[in-house]
C-alpha cells in the first residue's frame, strides 16, 4: 500500500502534459493540448489534454482520465505501477520494503511477466560485463562490432552463458516462478527438467516506450549455417511483435526533435546508427513492417524514411512498407544503401560526416524511388512501362489526402510524360473500387457503439412501459454538483420561530437536501456513491472538489467526473448542441439550473411512480385496494402537476 499522503504528493507533482507528451505528440490549442489519439487509428486529432484540470479526453475512443489512468490505459500499468512510475519520474520516495517472494507471487500475471523480463535483462547484462565467459565471448564480440561501453549500457545489451540453466536457476532462487519464466519464453521444460532458451548468445532486450522489457532477441556467435542466427522471444501476453519497434525507447525524443524517423531492418542497424550519432532510428526487427508499428511512429512524427539494403529483398520490403505508410497519411522517403551494405555495415565503414551526407543526399520520395527502380527493367518495353505507371498510381490512390494525391499525380505526369487527366481517372477508378469494398464491409455492422458511450444516443429515454430512464437526469444533478457544488445560492428556510428566512446554501447541499427530504435515492450506483461522498463532506462542512473525484481510486467515479469536467474548449463545436447544455451561460444562473434540474428529476420520478401504480391497478382485484390505488394515483398526479407547472411543462398524457 502506498500511503495516501504520498499519492497526493505524486498527483501534485505529476504534470499531465509532460507525462502524456512522452507518448503522444501534443500541440497547444487554446488552454488545452491536442494530439492524435494513441488508442485508435485516426487522421485528425481528437485527443485532448487539459493541464488546468489534469485530465485527458479521447473523443475517438471515449476514453478519459487523469494522469494515472492514462498510464494504466496506455502502458497497461496497474494503479500502483502507474503511481510508482510517476514517483520515480518526479523523484518522490515511496516507503516500501523490498519485495518478498510472496509479494512477487501475488502480482498479476502481466506484471509478473514484466518482472521476470526485468530480472532477466539485469542478469544478462551482468553476465556480459562481470563474468569471465561474458567478457571473453560476448563483450569482445560487441567491441569488435564497434559498440562502445556507453552504447552497450544504453541498450542494456547482455550475454546468456553457454550452460543449460543459468538464468532459470538464478531466477527461481530469487522467487520468480517457473510458470512465468516459461510464459516469457525464457525457460523451457522437458522430461529432463527446465533449461534456458537463450544459451551462448548475445542478448538484445526489446523494450516498450517506457523502457519496460517485453522480450529479447539473441544472436548466436557461432558461424554455422545449421544454427539459427537470431532467436526471438515467443509471443506472450506482453510480447506482440507486430506492435513493437526496436529502439523506440532510446530514439523517441530525437524522433520528435528531428520530426523524422529512420526505419531500419534490425537490432544491429539501430545500435550502429546510435553509435555513429544518428539517434532517431527504429527497427521492425526482422519482421515485415505492420500497421501497428507505423502507428507507433505516428505518435511522434509524420515523416518516415526507410533505410534498407540495396538488394532485391531489401527493395521488395521497402515497397510493401511504402504503401502501408502512405495509407496512414504519412510521408515516406527511401534511402537505399549500396548493394551489399546495410545501415549497420555502412555506418561503421564511413565517417559520421560521410554518413550524414549520404542520408541527406540519397533520400528519394516514394514516387521517384519507385519509378527509378521499376523503370530500370522496363526502359524499352511499353507494356512494362504501363505496368510501372499503374503500380505507382495505385500507391498514390492509397494516400488519404486529396491535395497530396494531386501533387503526386502532377509529378507522375511530368516523370512519365503522360496526361494528368488520365492519371486522375485511374486514381478515381481505384478509389471507387475501394469505397465500394468499404461500404460492403460496413453494412450490417449496426450503429456505432461508441456514440452510446459518449451519451450522444439520447433518443432512448424511456423503457418499453413508457417509464423514464432516469440516468440522464441523475447525471445532470451530479454534473451540477461537480461543477458548481461549492457555489452559494440563496434558499428560503424556516428559522426557530418558524418564519421563512433567506439562507446561503452550497448548491450541492441544496440538491442533496431536496432529494433526501423526499427520500429519493439515485438509481445509478456510481452516481449514488458520488452523492454519498458529497454528503460525507457536507457533514464536515466541506464541499468535495472535482479534483477529489478526478484523482479518485474508484475508477468509475473518476471516469464519470472527468467526463463531466471536460472543459468547454476541449470539446468540438457542436458538443453543446448534442448535449443540450450551455455551460457558459449556466454558471450565471446556477440556482435556476439546480432548481430546474431537481424539479425535472422529481417530475420524472413521479411519472414513473404513476406508471407503476397504473400497472398495479390493471392487476388489482379487490374493491378496497382499487380505491386506495386510485386515490394514490390522484395524489401523485397532483404533485406531478405542481412540478410540471413550475417547469412550464404541458402534460399531454
Ligand atoms: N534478423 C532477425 N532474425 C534473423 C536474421 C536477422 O531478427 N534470422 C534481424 C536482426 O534484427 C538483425 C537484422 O535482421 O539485426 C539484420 O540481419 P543480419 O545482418 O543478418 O544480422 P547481423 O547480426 O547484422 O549479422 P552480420 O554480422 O552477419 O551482418
Ligand atoms: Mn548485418
Amino acid at each position: 500500500m502506498i500511503p495516501k499522503d504520498t499519492i497526493d504528493q505524486i498527483f501534485e507533482a505529476a504534470d499531465i502534459i509532460d507525462v502524456v507528451g512522452q507518448f503522444v505528440s501534443l500541440k497547444k490549442s487554446g488552454s488545452s493540448y491536442k494530439g492524435l489519439s494513441p488508442f485508435v487509428n485516426e487522421k485528425s486529432p481528437s485527443f485532448m489534454v487539459s493541464p488546468a484540470k489534469g485530465i485527458f479526453k479521447d473523443f475517438s475512443s471515449g476514453k478519459g482520465g487523469n494522469v494515472v489512468s492514462f498510464l494504466m490505459e496506455h502502458e497497461h500499468f496497474s494503479y500502483v505501477e502507474a503511481l510508482k512510475w510517476l514517483a520515480a519520474k518526479y523523484n518522490i520516495e515511496i516507503e516500501e520494503k523490498e519485495r518478498t517472494p510472496e509479494e512477487i507471487a501475488a502480482q498479476g500475471e502481466k506484471e509478473s511477466l514484466f518482472l521476470v523480463n526485468e530480472f532477466a535483462k539485469e542478469f544478462f547484462h551482468d553476465q556480459l560485463l562481470k563474468t569471465q565467459e561474458g567478457k571473453a565471448v560476448g563483450l569482445s564480440y560487441f567491441k569488435e562490432r564497434g559498440f562502445s561501453e556507453e552504447t552497450i549500457k544504453k541498450f542494456s545489451l547482455g550475454y546468456s552463458p553457454n550452460i543449460s540453466s543459468a538464468l532459470t536457476k538464478s531466477a527461481q532462487e530469487k522467487g520468480y516462478k517457473l510458470a512465468f519464466l516459461e510464459k516469457t519464453g525464457l525457460s523451457k521444460t522437458n522430461e529432463k527438467g527446465s533449461f534456458d532458451f537463450f544459451r551462448g548468445r548475445v542478448i538484445f532486450p526489446i523494450q516498450n516506450i517506457t523502457g519496460r522489457v517485453l522480450g529479447f532477441g539473441g544472436r548466436t556467435l557461432i558461424t554455422d549455417k545449421k544454427v539459427a542466427k537470431y532467436f526471438n522471444s515467443p509471443e506472450s501476453e506482453i510480447y506482440n511483435k507486430s506492435k513493437i519497434l526496436y529502439g523506440l525507447y532510446q530514439s523517441k525524443n530525437e524522433i520528435i526533435k528531428q520530426d523524422e524517423c529512420y526505419l531500419v531492418e534490425g537490432y544491429t542497424d539501430v545500435i550502429s546508427m546510435h553509435q555513429a550519432g544518428i539517434y532517431n532510428v527504429v527497427s521492425s526487427s526482422g519482421t515485415a513492417l505492420t500497421e501497428g508499428q507505423i502507428r507507433l511512429i505516428r505518435r511522434y512524427t509524420n515523416n518516415i524514411t526507410i533505410l534498407y539494403d540495396g538488394d532485391a529483398a531489401g527493395i521488395k520490403a521497402s515497397f510493401r512498407g511504402i504503401d502501408l505508410i502512405l495509407e496512414q497519411g504519412m510521408n515516406v522517403k527511401v534511402i537505399l544503401f549500396p548493394d551489399g551494405e546495410d545501415p549497420d555495415s555502412y555506418s561503421r565503414k564511413v565517417s559520421i560526416t560521410e554518413l550524414d551526407d549520404y542520408l541527406k543526399n540519397k533520400r528519394q520520395d516514394f514516387l521517384n524511388f519507385k519509378a527509378s527502380i521499376l523503370l530500370k527493367d522496363s526502359e524499352n518495353d511499353p507494356i512494362q512501362r504501363a505496368q510501372t505507371i499503374k503500380d505507382i498510381v495505385k500507391s498514390i490512390s492509397i494516400i488519404p489526402d486529396q491535395i497530396i494525391r494531386s501533387v503526386y499525380i502532377r509529378e507522375t505526369s511530368h516523370l512519365f510524360e503522360i496526361g494528368e487527366q488520365a492519371l486522375h481517372n485511374e486514381v478515381n477508378k481505384l478509389l471507387k473500387n475501394q469505397h465500394a469494398k468499404t461500404v460492403a464491409a460496413e453494412k450490417g455492422k449496426g450503429p456505432d457503439p461508441g456514440l452510446e458511450e459518449q451519451g450522444l444516443a439520447i433518443q432512448r429515454k424511456q423503457d418499453d412501459k413508457g417509464k423514464h430512464l432516469l440516468d440522464l437526469q441523475e447525471k445532470d444533478l451530479i454534473r451540477l454538483m461537480v461543477q458548481y457544488g461549492s457555489q452559494e445560492i440563496p434558499v428560503m428556510v424556516a428559522n426557530e420561530k418558524n418564519e421563512e428566512e433567506e439562507a446561503g446554501y452550497f448548491l450541492s447541499q441544496y440538491i442533496i437536501e431536496e432529494l433526501l427530504s423526499d427520500e429519493l435515492q439515485v438509481q445509478n450506483p456510481a452516481y449514488q456513491r458520488i452523492f454519498e461522498e458529497f454528503l460525507d463532506g457536507l457533514k464536515q462542512g466541506l464541499v468535495v472538489s472535482d479534483k477529489h473525484f478526478i484523482q479518485h481510486q474508484d475508477s468509475d467515479l473518476s471516469r464519470i467526473v472527468i467526463d463531466i469536467s471536460t472543459p468547454k474548449d476541449m470539446v468540438s463545436e457542436n458538443w453543446e448542441k448534442k448535449h443540450h447544455i450551455l455551460p457558459a451561460v449556466e454558471s450565471l444562473r446556477v440556482k435556476e439550473a439546480a432548481v430546474q434540474s431537481v424539479a425535472i428529476y422529481k417530475l420524472r420520478v413521479l411519472e414513473n411512480m404513476i406508471i407503476d401504480k397504473q400497472e398495479a391497478l390493471k392487476q388489482s382485484l379487490t374493491e378496497t385496494k382499487l380505491d386506495e390505488m386510485l386515490l394514490k394515483i390522484k395524489d401523485l398526479t397532483e404533485t406531478r402537476n405542481v412540478f410540471a407547472d413550475k417547469l412550464g411543462i404541458v402534460i399531454t398524457r
